[in-house]
């Protein structure tokens, strides 16, 4: 029997676990700006319609984020790093608070909103300046327009951030699937794959979601206080 430390570990997250934390998820029903829904903006033709609009809903949820910090289950993510000799941080969120709690690796699979990029040039930046000086910002090499460094809907994922999860997801023996709806691909997928290669399947979320019927074990709490608890008995 392995020692705790040795086996290996996948999380994956989404929204919900920077939910208590004050960062409102995308389906809940604080997911609303000025009554568009995030999956009409976090799109390219959104931004080339209107890069304004899209840049505004950004900037809020920049400001909304920089007040925000990270919570027990950010903490707990941040611990099993340290004292797991085996573990992969994958997140659907951008908020940048795993990294915030302490984790050094994270596979950002929806990039980072703290990250600017220029829509014409290889011009890539970190900012974290709230409120932006300008907006829209634009490129001081090329004087184009800058876009979050994060995933729209219809553009792919970074490759080697996906293929780096789908890799760890393979190897391990249990699989953490913390506040996520698991509706959106691939990210959704993952849990999939590891239960296709017989890791443990792990849900905590208040709220049923697709995986729930496959999981091995379901807690239907906040992660911030089911999460510490897991971790403290997987300890044992
Ligand atoms: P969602 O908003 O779809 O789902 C959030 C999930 O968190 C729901 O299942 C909630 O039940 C759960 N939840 C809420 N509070 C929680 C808490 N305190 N503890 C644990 N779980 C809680 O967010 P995601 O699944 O992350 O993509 O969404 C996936 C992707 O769709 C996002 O990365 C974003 C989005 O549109 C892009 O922008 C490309």
């Amino acid at each position: 029997m392995k020692r705790f430390s040795q086996q290996p570990v996948v999380a994956l997250t989404g929204a919900g676990i920077s939910a208590e934390s004050g960062v409102p998820t995308f389906r809940g029903d604080e997911g609303l700006w000025r009554d568009h829904n995030p999956q009409e903006l976090a799109t390219a033709t959104a931004f080339h319609r209107d890069p304004e609009l899209v840049w505004a809903w950004y900037a809020w949820r920049r400001e909304l984020i920089a007040a925000c910090r990270p919570n027990a289950a950010h903490k707990t993510l941040a611990a099993m790093e340290r004292e797991l000799e085996d573990f992969t941080l994958v997140t659907q969120n951008v908020d940048g608070l795993h990294q915030a709690a302490g984790s050094q690796r994270v596979l950002e699979l929806h990039g980072n909103i703290w990250r600017l990029r220029c829509t014409r040039c290889d011009y890539r930046t970190e900012d974290h300046s709230v409120p932006l000086p300008n907006l829209p910002p634009c490129c001081p090499a090329c004087d184009a327009l800058l876009r979050p460094d994060v995933v729209w809907f219809g553009e792919s994922l970074p490759r080697q951030v996906l293929d780096a999860a789908w890799r760890a997801v393979v190897d391990c023996q249990t699989m953490l699937v913390v506040g996520t709806s698991a509706l959106v691909e691939p990210a959704a997928s993952l849990p999939l794959l590891a239960l296709r290669n017989k890791s443990r399947l792990v849900e905590i979320n208040p709220s049923e979601t697709p995986l729930s019927e496959h999981a091995h074990q379901v807690l239907r709490q906040p992660a911030g206080e089911a999460l510490p608890r897991w971790w403290s008995a997987f300890k044992k």
